[in-house]
């Protein structure tokens, strides 16, 4: 459970969409090959700034498909990764076992980690659409940095804001959104669920699945930037990459436009 009341839909939403959207991640890449083979999730513009990760200890917030821990713990780092679905959680840790990876799994709300103690990562990797999540991203970096320590590396890498203003359909780009309007936008993730669907997306009565709610929230630029500043770090490095289409963006003209946003932070040495 997450106190907060929009997570916690978010949560049941995720919950019951994960088998579906694993599968989709599952049609792209195999899972099985991550760990011998960082740089199928990682990108070179992170790996500059991770540098050796062998024998490092490493939270990987929002973990989600759970392949940049699979990466990391492949390449010898001591992960925890953390989501606030525990059907998330529980399709990697099974992925893990057959892998013979060692990671800790906690369901927790990237906004109240205090089964996590201060100062005790060398590492805190996040993002790839966790922000979109998030109702509150002071809290959510404030607490990635909490648990990290002094001198050590927050790494952000989350689909550009740039990339979020559109409508995603084939044909001219329209503009949707409002760079400055942070929602909550609101939307029904039963839609992603076969007819016939359960809570969980097991199968439950027949007709429609019952509405599962969800929120999501727009972050700027100088937002992200802003959070990871006045969390204790001092900012590192701003990088933008990738220029293509991705295959959920409906046919979209988005080429031409950044992908990533990865930021990097140091916590600042007491
Ligand atoms: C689109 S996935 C992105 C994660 C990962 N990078 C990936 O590509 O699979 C979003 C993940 O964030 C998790 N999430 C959403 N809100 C969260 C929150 N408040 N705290 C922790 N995890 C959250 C979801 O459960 C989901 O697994």
């Amino acid at each position: 459970m997450s106190q907060h009341p929009m997570h916690e839909a978010n949560r049941r939403g995720w919950d019951a969409v994960s088998a579906g959207w694993q599968a989709e991640i599952d049609a792209r890449v195999d899972w099985r090959s991550i760990p011998d083979n960082i740089h199928l999730v990682l990108d070179a513009v992170e790996l500059k700034y991770l540098g050796e990760v062998s024998g490092r200890s490493v939270c990987v917030l929002g973990s989600g498909d759970n392949l940049a821990a699979f990466a990391l713990a492949g390449a010898g780092a001591r992960v925890t990764s953390v989501d606030i679905s525990q059907t998330q959680l529980d399709i990697a840790a099974g992925r893990a076992g057959e892998l013979g990876l060692s990671i800790r799994f906690l369901q927790a709300d990237v906004t109240d980690l205090h089964e996590l103690p201060d100062d005790h990562f060398d590492i805190v990797y996040t993002g790839g659409h966790v922000a979109v999540w998030v109702s509150d991203l002071q809290r959510y970096y404030g607490e990635g940095i909490r648990i990290l320590k002094h001198g050590g590396l927050f790494m952000v890498n989350e689909y550009h804001p740039f990339r979020r203003l559109w409508k995603l359909d084939a044909g001219p780009l329209k503009q949707e959104y409002h760079y400055f309007d942070h929602g909550p936008f609101t939307y029904d993730r039963s839609e992603e669920l076969p007819e016939g669907a359960g809570p969980s997306g097991t199968q439950g009565r027949q007709g429609p699945p019952s509405p599962l709610p969800s929120y999501e929230f727009h972050w700027t630029v100088s937002d992200m930037i802003r959070a990871l500043i006045e969390s204790g770090c001092e900012l590192l490095a701003v990088e933008e990459y990738g220029d293509g289409n991705q295959d959920w963006e409906g046919g979209a003209p988005l080429e031409k436009m950044p992908a990533n946003l990865v930021l990097v932070g140091r916590k600042k040495r007491v």
